[in-house]
């Protein structure tokens, strides 16, 4: 398997995920893949115009971040929010800031946005 690819269903470097416009400043937007049995989720968030991507995994039990599409962030904008048991996370670093993860983090997901303002994967 290739060194950057997390799972079988991973999107490849390269691939188009949205317009950086399409996400809310602050906000964060989820986005799913399936190829055969494997299932890929992952997020992103905007900060003015930078990207910072993350699987939607959460540290501590292993299950999805949002409860609902798109809502990964604290009410304030400021950090990841996890709907499971409540966990907060650096949007920067994916470091757990609060709840039952501490000395863990999320595991990244490279994106970058390009000259055009479209948010694509990274390898
Ligand atoms: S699953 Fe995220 S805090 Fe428990």
């Amino acid at each position: 398997m290739d060194p950057w690819r997390l799972n079988p269903a991973q999107p490849e470097p390269g691939t188009v995920l949205c317009w950086l416009d399409e996400i809310a400043d602050p906000g964060a937007k989820g986005f799913d893949y399936r190829v055969g049995e494997a299932m890929f989720a992952g997020f992103v968030v905007r900060q003015g115009q930078r990207a910072i991507g993350y699987v939607d995994s959460c540290p501590h039990a292993g299950w999805p971040l949002s409860a609902s599409p798109d809502r990964y962030l604290t009410r304030e904008g400021d950090r990841i929010f996890c709907s499971g048991h409540g966990a907060q996370f650096a949007i920067d670093d994916g470091a757990c800031l609060f709840g039952p993860c501490a000395g863990m983090a999320l595991t990244p997901w490279l994106v970058e946005v390009d000259a055009d303002g479209v948010v694509r994967t990274a390898g």
